[in-house]
């Protein structure tokens, strides 16, 4: 039977503040209650990993996105991300004792599940990240890694998504400091900021009063670009999917940097930005490209934190302020505004954010 929404309008509402749980609970199960670190599933626990590839689609594909990052630059595994339609089909070239990594939500997702079954057919030994236990992935994977959310109903995936990052940053942590490339200390230092993480998530919903402000301009906008780089890019490209998909405004996620080599074409004032630009190694760069907009007169939607809104502010932008972190657990707490862009826009345009249009909570079909 399916849990009702509470005080919610939406299961996408309820969805997204449940998220300080849904983060806690998947870091719980994560990390091992003793040494705090987590553990690592097969077949990733193997002596030496030559290559991982990660296969998804839709959000649980932009999560993937994010978890490259993490496992290259926390762990130094060599990482490739693939759209599961894309992957199935083609004829990729996969190094002998490569870990295939599928990642859904429901464990259901029809081209994930192929994608999976062509990397075993390939000889890759494989993982799932999945939410579903009993899911048909998470049965046919060698390793399963349960990300725990709890049921989720909103079409749009919320509470999943930031399972799958936290689950994605925990065990990047716990691969850096198996092969050697974390310090102790440097290891401690994240998995407490990742243990900081619900507390403030918590405190990005409790100001959600000035993101349900800003997504009643967003919601009469007719594009919308969001920008980021780094660990932000792929939160910038799940923020415009968000959008697209509960409120069918048109919106594109940018690698910040890409920007001169098209969209700023589209600039007026007509186009909001929303650009993600926590204070980390790619502040400056980002910071850049927000002077670049401005210049050609578009409205800048800036998601920071205290240091960067001193750094930036202008007193025209809207300028959202979010905790500071360690900028390696960020993502997760960005990709919470964006959810809280998208669906206050919906509420405002009137869209039913649980049930958009055209859209399956999972594509089982082809
Ligand atoms: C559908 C849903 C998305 C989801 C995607 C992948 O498109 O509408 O919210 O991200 O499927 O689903 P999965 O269950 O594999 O994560």
């Amino acid at each position: 039977a399916m849990a009702g929404k509470g005080n919610y309008r939406h299961f996408m509402e309820k969805e997204i503040h449940e998220q300080p749980e849904a983060i806690a609970h998947t870091l719980h199960a994560v990390l091992d209650s003793g040494t705090g670190a987590a553990t690592i599933p097969a077949p990733l626990d193997a002596a030496t990993i030559p290559k991982i590839t990660i296969v998804a689609a839709g959000t649980s594909y932009y999560a993937g996105l994010t978890g490259r990052y993490w496992l290259e630059s926390l762990a130094g595994i060599a990482t490739e991300v693939e759209l599961a339609s894309e992957f199935r089909d083609r004829d990729a070239v996969l190094p002998e004792g490569g870990v295939t990594i599928a990642v859904s939500q429901s464990g259901e997702s029809l081209d994930t599940l192929m994608a999976l079954r062509r990397a075993k057919a390939l000889g890759q030994k494989t993982l799932a990240i999945v939410n579903v236990p009993e899911s048909t992935i998470a049965r046919e994977a060698d390793g399963v890694l349960l990300t725990r959310a709890g049921p989720e109903f909103g079409v749009a995936s919320t509470k999943a998504t930031t399972a799958q990052l936290t689950a994605f940053c925990s065990l990047a942590v716990a691969l850096g400091r198996k092969h050697g490339r974390l310090s102790e200390e440097r290891a401690a230092e994240l998995r407490r900021a990742l243990a900081g993480v619900p507390g403030r998530v918590g405190e990005v919903l409790q100001r959600e009063a000035q993101y349900q402000r800003v997504a009643r301009e967003l919601a009469h906008s007719r594009d919308v670009l969001y920008l980021g780089r780094g660990l932000s890019y792929p939160i910038a490209l799940e923020g415009a999917l968000k959008l697209k998909e509960i409120t069918y405004i048109h919106a594109e996620g940018y690698a910040a940097g890409e920007m001169k080599h098209g969209p700023i074409a589209l600039i007026d004032e007509k186009m909001p930005v929303v650009v993600l630009a926590p204070s980390d190694g790619w502040f400056e760069k980002t910071a850049s490209n927000v002077a670049e907009v401005r210049a050609r007169g578009g409205r800048v939607i800036l998601l920071t934190d205290a240091a960067g809104a001193e750094r930036l502010a202008e007193k025209d932008d809207h300028v959202m302020i979010l905790p500071d972190v360690e900028p390696v657990v960020a993502p997760i707490l960005y990709a919470v505004p964006v959810q809280l862009l998208a669906y206050y826009a919906a509420v405002e345009k009137g869209t039913d954010a649980d049930q958009p249009r055209n859209l399956a909570k999972s594509v089982t079909v082809e």
